[in-house]
């Protein structure tokens, strides 16, 4: 029997309701494939601003570092819009991304065949969308400096600083290509080398480091090409990876293409140390406590932490299998149901989801 430790998160609004049903699925892969899971629970967010007076006690890190993963729900709430930046629950998210360097951030986006009407996008255009986004999540202009705002002779002006090193860039990369090997081989590598300096450097970086990879075939794309791409004929993408911000975008963009927000799931991974796993949606006051909040984007984040934390492929990909199963069986959450005759709760979609993974059809 293997162990393993996980830190969990759950955080406010729907977090707790949908992480409970990923920790229960977690479970009975323990029980079915014979791993002990170690569920050690730690506060973030406005539940840490209101229990222990900062978004992101000290505890919480030390529990996060000593795991195998973490998972977590999702932080924020209006009760906390008005507090000082330093007390914002998002200021806890940023803290333990930084605080366990997550520099590469994953995003699949995958189109499950029977949602296939949800997606805003015309059927044939989205049919068997299956892209995985890597996001270099460290560096970029969202942390460069100088930054800043100043009165010059013309009147205000502002800064901001598009910063990376040739070494965060390689890592980002080669993470890229090791993620393309696993699925179709197919790099894209998304920058706006006709303008910057900083994406000479990548594409630069990217043919070398291809060097390495030859089973993987390497594109380049400029980022409003991909912008553009992605909604024209999605299949032609595998893997793509790009820097900080333009992932951000392209991320949110690409998003759409399955349609809802409740279904998909991210991981971020360091150099080292544990990965984080988290739905990409927020807390969701509106519907925080009701019980019906979708839990699959949770559970595919489970699945993703399986695969990427603990080696555990098979085990990730029956979690992945469930949940298509669920949806192929008819059942729905309200966010993807519509006027969906059966349209299930929080716990009952947990529910469905595990019995899958007890009887395979
Ligand atoms: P949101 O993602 O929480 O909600 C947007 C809409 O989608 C809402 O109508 C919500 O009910 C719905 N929704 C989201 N997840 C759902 C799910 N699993 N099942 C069914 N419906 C779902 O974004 P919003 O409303 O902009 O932000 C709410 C709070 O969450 C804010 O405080 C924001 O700062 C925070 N937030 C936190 C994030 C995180 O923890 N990573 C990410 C985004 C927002
Ligand atoms: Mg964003």
């Amino acid at each position: 029997m293997s162990n393993y430790k996980i830190a969990v998160l759950p955080g406010d609004g729907i977090g707790p309701d949908v992480v409970k049903e990923a920790v229960q699925l977690l479970e009975e892969i323990g029980n079915q494939y014979n791993h002990q899971f170690e569920f050690v629970y730690g506060k973030i967010g406005g539940v840490a601003v209101d229990e222990a007076g900062t978004p992101l006690p000290e505890k919480t890190v030390e529990i996060c570092k000593e795991s195998d993963a973490v998972l977590l729900g999702a932080v924020g709430g209006p009760k906390w819009d008005n507090e000082s930046p330093e007390l914002k629950p998002e200021t806890g998210l940023l803290g333990i991304r930084k605080a366990l360097q997550l520099y590469a951030n994953l995003r699949p986006v995958t189109l499950f065949s029977s949602l296939i009407h949800s997606s805003p996008l015309k059927r044939e255009v989205v049919l068997d969308t299956d892209i995985l986004i890597v996001r270099e999540l460290t560096g970029g202009i969202y942390f460069g400096s100088p930054r800043e705002r100043r009165v010059g002779e013309k009147g205000v002006e502002v800064i901001d600083t598009l910063f990376y090193t040739e070494a965060e860039m390689e890592r980002i990369i080669r993470k890229g290509f090791e993620l393309a090997q696993t699925r179709k081989r197919k790099l894209t590598s998304v920058d706006k080398a006709n303008v910057l300096e900083s994406s000479r450097l990548w594409r630069e970086v990217a043919n070398r480091v291809s060097c390495d990879y030859p089973d993987v075939a390497l594109t380049h794309m400029l980022v409003d090409n991909a912008a553009m791409q992605l909604i024209r004929n999605p299949r032609q993408f595998d893997v793509i990876v790009t820097e900080n911000m333009f992932g951000d975008i392209l991320s949110d963009e690409a998003s759409m293409l399955t349609g809802s927000l409740g279904m998909l799931p991210s991981a971020s991974l360091g150099v080292e140390g544990p990965g984080l796993y988290e739905p990409i949606h927020g807390s969701a006051p509106d519907i925080a406590g009701k019980d019906v909040a979708n839990p699959l984007a949770t559970i595919l984040s489970a699945a993703l932490l399986l695969r990427h934390s603990l080696g555990l492929s098979e085990e990730a990909y029956a979690v992945e299998k469930a949940v298509e199963q669920a949806l192929e069986q008819g059942f729905r959450t309200h966010d993807i149901g519509g006027e969906w005759e059966r349209v299930l709760s929080t716990t009952q979609m947990g529910e469905v989801v595990r019995g899958n993974l007890k009887a395979p059809i």
